[in-house]
């Protein structure tokens, strides 16, 4: 029998508690599940399922623990606690990348078609506005990690010429990939519409600045759903205010909830939505934690490890 720490909010307990015992039993894992904040025995834990917005922050007592498995995909909260020292998981959940793919295609779409000024259109405004075809239209997305490829593979089979950049250099069929600064530079010059979808790391932390949104065509369009950090938020609206930037869709921000006096909710060149592009999905994630444990119980390599020196 296997002691599982649920380390989050009650309301996580509410998504898991019926599926995960179900699919570890399914797996031939017999588990004891335990929600305390401190629980007795720390040292007896095996797994941490750790949600980012637990108030855990030292693991030290958890001497056994086998490793600990993010809820999220993000694992910035985490990643530099020096008192985790247990292997470190993050969450790689089929139903995220879903949701993040269509989240990603229909804010694209959304921008390239024009969607806005249709919809505003009154009863006499005959304006004809043919909109380009994607391949007209070529975009860049910033970070090629699963998230990064998958709305990078669905644009393209769309027909948008996609250009991906990552640090660490990537060859991901259907997009023309870059990498290192001079691969930075040549694809934000090319972004008519630019997607972050890169970790916060130290290296990350403000990578668009007033320079790097210098560099985007006039009139780009700037997609958020990353993380708030990755962006100036001074920079980004003195770009908006300019008009070299026509809009900006953000989904993460620097601080959340977006506080109500924050220049980006008033701007008309901001479209601000809470947090929801993509979410970790029971359903589909359970499988996922389930499989790390049935790997961790045979002494077989977990999946999605953190690599804690690079941060993600
Ligand atoms: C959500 O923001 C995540 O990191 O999964």
């Amino acid at each position: 029998m296997i002691r599982v720490l649920i380390s989050g909010q009650p309301e996580d307990w509410d998504d898991f508690g019926d599926l995960l015992p179900a699919a570890l039993l399914d797996a031939g894992i017999e588990a004891e599940f335990i929600q305390e904040r401190m629980p007795r025995s720390p040292e007896t834990i095996d797994y941490i399922v750790y949600a980012p917005w637990s108030d855990m922050k030292d693991f030290s007592p958890f001497k056994g623990a086998k490793a600990v498995l993010n809820l999220w995909a993000g694992v910035e909260n985490v990643v530099t606690n020096e008192t985790l020292t247990a292997p470190l998981a993050r969450m790689v959940d089929p139903g995220l990348t879903a949701g993040m793919v269509e989240w990603c295609v229909a804010h694209t779409l959304r921008h390239h078609l024009g969607i806005d000024r249709d919809i505003c259109r009154r009863d006499a405004d005959w304006d004809p506005c043919v909109p380009l075809l994607a391949h007209e239209r070529p975009l860049t997305i910033l970070g090629l990690g699963v998230l990064g490829r998958a709305v990078g593979g669905a644009l393209s089979g769309l027909g948008f010429p996609v250009t991906g950049w990552s640090r660490s250099g990537k060859d991901v069929p259907g997009m023309t990939c870059l990498s290192g600064e001079n691969g930075l530079v040549e694809a934000l010059r090319t972004a008519e519409l630019l997607i972050l979808l890169l970790p916060l790391t130290p290296a990350t932390e403000e990578l668009m600045n007033s320079e790097r949104f210098a560099l985007l065509p006039k009139g780009a369009i700037l997609i958020n759903p990353g993380r708030g950090p990755l962006i100036d938020d001074d920079a980004l609206l003195a770009a908006l205010d300019t008009g070299h930037i026509a809009h900006a869709t953000l989904d993460v921000f620097r601080e959340e909830p977006l506080p109500s006096d924050h220049p980006f909710w008033a701007h008309p060149g901001v479209t601000v939505t809470p947090h929801i592009a993509s979410a970790t999905r029971p359903e589909t994630a359970v499988g996922v934690i389930v499989e790390n444990i049935r790997r961790g119980e045979a002494g077989e390599p977990l999946l999605h490890l953190v690599d804690r020196r690079s941060g993600y």
